[in-house]
């Protein structure tokens, strides 16, 4: 194992805010799992939570369904079709560092709202099933995590089934990935005679019973590790803090092999806290000054309590429940009276919380995905983007009496990013936008389900959305020549919608002095 995890560097302050600060987020491991749907996510997070302590179970209790129902009943389309719609964060303690796991929904028409996750973690563990390697959705959103540079951890699991050979495996992740693969643990044993890992860096065995040196599985470590410390890259840190090389575990979630070694190297190598890069400097994690940037809206978490919460990542400093702090993009001050911690769907007041951590505001609609609270500084975190959604709808009431109701409830979503709303400057009914269609039935489930507003969908001329970006006037008279084209996205902002790709071009093109954006940084003015 590396240095304790507490060392800090000889010219560190030893007392005062600075040190208390450098020493907590020293300690803070913020991370989520990414996987293809089966891998083994939700058993491998399981065991990671107990291992932390956090999860008390008798047995070998499948706890998903069980999960499921505690943790989400709140939403019936989750129940209903078995997926993980919302992001939640579980936090707990694992050789003197606190973890904050942040969940990542599962199903791939919620890229967008992944995305944004993946915006507030330092690290992700890859999960890989054995026996099938690189999947689609592993390979997505792999490459999210890459255009930001995340590191990687991978873990190889479902090692006590049949499995493809770990040298094919390691070959296959490098190459479909383009990543470098340093084996950080080597299988002992193949399928139901898997027993443990051997730790190349520690150099030791982790077996459950021990076995003789003749052992066929002790004989095939042996030749297999001859190879690999010939063939293979060694683990490096910076390359993997730059996002270039995952070290690689091997293990069964299932039989709960291999999960310590994963935790024991996330203590061990982090990574902590992050920079964060604003529009004007970078925010280093061991400022004392707090700064927040928030990266989920979750509205109507208890339905006996309408809150609406902002799940704000700290990227620096200590938070203090009570401190007041300022909202950059509305320019007020607000006291933080109840910040929360979560721990699925449990929750506790947050009476301090450092670089790395996540914490619940519960506010009244103020608070919006991209925001930033500093103590006072004008900084605005950039990276947390919209994406310009796939499909557009436009919706239909069935009531006309609920406009109003229909109104205010389609911006709450909205502003939760559950859909993208887009209001047509022709005063025709307002259109939604989303990445994947399974947005669209949560839009009309929480539509019905919490604001009793039942509506349908209707199709709309456009497939493309596209915001316009440019010189004042010639935005303005743009829009004037293509009225019934135009819509005003949540922030006002200019958005041009197009029948097919052709359109799209071809507008492009007849006015280049305009830009075509498909991807929208929040926080950043666009005109
Ligand atoms: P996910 O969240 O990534 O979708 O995967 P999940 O953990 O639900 O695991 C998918 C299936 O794979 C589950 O079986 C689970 O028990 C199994 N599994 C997970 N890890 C391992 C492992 O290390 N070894 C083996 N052999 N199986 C593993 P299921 O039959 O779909 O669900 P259940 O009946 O067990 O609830």
């Amino acid at each position: 194992m590396d240095a304790p995890v507490n060392a800090e560097p000889a010219t560190a302050p030893t007392s005062g805010l600075a040190a208390t600060i450098a020493r907590e987020i020293a300690r803070r491991r913020t991370f989520a799992i990414i996987s293809h749907p089966d891998a083994g996510k939700t058993t491998l997070t399981e065991r990671i939570l107990r291992a932390g302590g956090a999860i008390q179970m008798a047995g070998n209790v499948r706890a998903k369904g069980e999960r499921r129902r505690t943790r989400s009943d709140w939403m019936g389309i989750e129940r209903d079709r078995g997926i993980s719609v919302v992001t939640s964060v579980m936090t707990f303690e694992y050789g003197g560092c606190i973890f904050n796991l942040l969940d990542t929904p599962g199903h791939e028409d919620f890229s967008e709202d992944t995305y944004r996750t993946l915006t507030a973690v330092d690290a992700a563990v890859m999960v890989i099933d054995a026996a099938k390697g690189i999947e689609d959705r592993t390979r997505k959103l792999f490459e999210i995590c890459r255009l930001r540079d995340i590191p990687i951890v991978t873990f190889i699991n479902k090692m006590d089934r049949e499995a493809q050979d770990p040298f094919t495996l390691l070959d296959e992740i490098s190459s479909a990935l383009a990543l470098d693969t340093a084996p950080a643990t080597w299988p002992v044993g193949r399928a139901a005679q898997f027993v443990g890992t051997y730790d190349l860096r520690a150099r030791s065995l982790h077996v459950s019973t021990p076995l003789e040196q003749s052992d066929p599985r002790m004989v095939q470590l042996a030749e297999d590790l001859e190879l690999a410390e010939a063939a293979l890259p060694v683990f490096d840190r910076d390359s993997f803090n730059a996002g270039h090389l995952t070290p690689v575990f091997f293990g069964s979630a299932m039989k709960e092999i291999g999960v310590t070694d994963l935790l024991d190297a996330l203590v061990a190598f982090g990574p902590p806290p992050r920079d964060q890069a604003t529009e004007s400097r970078t925010v280093r994690a061991d400022e004392t000054g707090l700064t927040a940037l928030v990266f989920k809206i979750q509205a109507n978490m208890d339905p006996n309590h309408r809150d609406r919460m902002a799940f704000a990542r700290i990227c620096s400093g200590r938070l203090e429940r009570g401190m007041r702090l300022k909202h950059v993009r509305i320019g007020k001050q607000f006291a933080l009276h109840t910040p929360q911690f979560f721990f699925a769907r449990d929750r506790q007041l947050a009476e301090e919380a450092f670089a790395g951590d996540v914490v619940g505001i519960p506010n009244h609609g103020t608070l919006r995905i991209g925001d930033t609270l500093t103590e006072g500084e004008d900084l605005r975190f950039t990276g947390v983007p919209h994406f310009a959604p796939e499909i557009l709808r436009r919706v239909r009431l069935d009531d006309a009496m609920k406009a109003k109701k229909l109104r205010q409830a389609l911006t709450e979503l909205a502003e939760e990013g559950v859909v993208q709303l887009f209001r047509p400057q022709d005063g025709a009914p307002p259109i939604v936008g989303v990445v994947g269609t399974l947005q669209l039935d949560v839009l009309q489930a929480r539509l019905s389900g919490e604001y009793g507003v039942a509506i349908g969908f209707e199709s709309t001329p456009y497939n493309l959305a596209r915001w316009v970006t440019g010189d004042r006037a010639k935005l303005e008279t743009f829009a004037m020549a293509n009225r019934s084209a135009m819509a005003d996205d949540l922030d006002g902002d200019p958005v041009f919608l197009a029948g097919s790709a052709f359109m799209m071009r071809r507008t492009a093109e007849m006015n280049l002095d305009l830009s075509f954006h498909d991807i929208k940084q929040i926080g950043i003015e666009t005109r």
